[in-house]
């Protein structure tokens, strides 16, 4: 028969060509359309991160100022939604949350969105990275009993975001400057990816010409899970659990321990075999936002640090080229910051939504794709007759 490649978890497979993001796992280096991810979170900020990702270069003023313009006509969102939060459980996960609204989006622009039309793809894009803020906000607020927030566009992104979040009634709410540059350098750290888990469930999705706004649903759905984005969720449990520095050996023996299912949460990557560069500057991160929020003896912190200086002694970790990843120290800033764990992924998906739809933007665009399908090795019975139940 067929003879085929077995890759568990693609390890060697490349799906697809892409020109958006270029990963070096050895060197430890992160580009954006050639650009690297350190100047991207230092010099840039998140929507003009997100205009290099969806189109290719760096704007001008006036085409940045434009695509602002375009992203803030977009932000409200369709009264009826707020429904599909509230037949939700009061303590759902946001994440469960934002998987069905995201996902009903697609029944509110589906006649409005033809993929074959670059102009509704245009759109729909616009759209989701418009209004996923605006979805995990109200998701969180619902969380916590509060009347959801409505979006002011005359706020830059982070700020929106922050307020959505933070506002309550009958009281004034000022975005603090510290806080809206630290969110916009996660939203901007966590961009894009290249062909993470998510990311490819979006590409595979789309490859059948689904809905976009249900690809995009497929990409939280994915992203949730411990082993991706909810390691930064998993990270900040598993600090606080570990609590004091005098426990870390205790809990760098479970993470050695092949007996114990136990992991360091916020360690390891698949594709980085020496540092992740966006672990870098979330590390210096968490240092100057901490120490400007007066939280620089968070103990949370220090359990981090030494946590990560025990685990690059050890041969364990070093021989198998494990280090802290991006979500290692960016649940401390959101936990500084005022946002609950179940938030942390939630932010996540937001911050990567332009990743999907760029990749996915890309693969409508490529001539070469097909529908993803892959084979696989049967390893199951051979053909045998059917047996009728009384003889079995
Ligand atoms: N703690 C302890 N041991 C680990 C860890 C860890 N965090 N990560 C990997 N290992 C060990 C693993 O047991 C295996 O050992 P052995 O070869 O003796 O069987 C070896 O390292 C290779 O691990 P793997 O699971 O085969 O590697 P992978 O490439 O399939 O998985 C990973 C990568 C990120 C899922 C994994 O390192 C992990 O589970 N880390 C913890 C969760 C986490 O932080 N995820 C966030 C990833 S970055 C953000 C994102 O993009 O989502």
């Amino acid at each position: 028969g067929d003879v085929f490649t077995y890759d568990p978890g693609f390890t060697s497979t490349a799906s697809c060509e892409s020109t958006i993001t270029f990963i070096d796992g050895e060197k430890g280096e992160l580009l954006h359309r050639g650009y690297p991810i350190d100047q991207l979170a230092e010099k840039s900020h998140y929507l003009e991160v997100c205009y290099l990702l969806l189109y290719g270069e760096l704007p001008s003023v006036e085409m940045l100022e434009d695509f602002e313009a375009r992203v803030n006509r977009h932000t409200m969102l369709h009264e009826q939604m707020m429904n599909f939060f509230r037949g939700f459980r009061r303590d759902a996960h946001p994440m469960a949350i934002m998987t069905g609204v995201v996902g009903a989006m697609s029944a509110f622009y589906h006649d409005s969105t033809d993929i074959s039309d670059p102009w509704q793809r245009e759109v729909a894009s616009i759209r989701m990275i418009a209004k996923l803020p605006t979805i995990a906000a109200m998701a969180f607020k619902y969380s916590v009993g509060q009347p959801f927030v409505y979006p002011r566009n005359d706020l830059d992104y982070a700020s929106n975001f922050l307020r959505m979040c933070f506002a309550v009634p009958a009281e004034d709410y000022v975005v603090d400057p510290i806080l809206s540059r630290a969110m916009d350098r996660i939203f901007t750290l966590h961009a894009d990816h290249e062909q993470n888990a998510s990311t490819s469930t979006v590409r595979l999705a789309g490859s059948s010409g689904a809905n976009p706004f249900a690809c995009i649903a497929a990409g939280i759905a994915c992203l949730w899970g411990p082993a991706h984005g909810g390691a930064n969720q998993a990270c900040l449990e598993m600090l606080r659990e570990i609590g004091t520095v005098d426990r870390i050996p205790e809990y760098i023996a479970r993470a050695k321990d092949k007996s114990d299912p136990f992991r360091l949460m916020g360690f390891g990557h698949r594709v980085y075999k020496n540092f992740d560069p966006r672990a870098k500057v979330m590390k210096q991160s968490a240092d100057e936002v901490l120490d400007l929020l007066g939280f620089e003896n968070n103990p949370t912190l220090q359990v981090a640090k030494e946590l990560e200086a025990q685990a690059l002694q050890d041969p364990y970790f070093t021989d198998k080229k494990l280090f802290p990843n991006v979500d290692f120290y960016s649940g401390i800033i959101l936990e500084a910051m005022g946002f609950p764990t179940s938030m942390f992924t939630p932010i996540f998906a937001l911050s990567r939504t332009v990743g999907w739809i760029s990749q996915w933007k890309e693969m409508i665009d490529d001539p070469v794709q097909r529908i993803g399908r892959p084979r696989q090795l049967y390893t199951g019975a051979p053909r045998r007759d059917y047996v009728d139940i009384e003889n079995r």
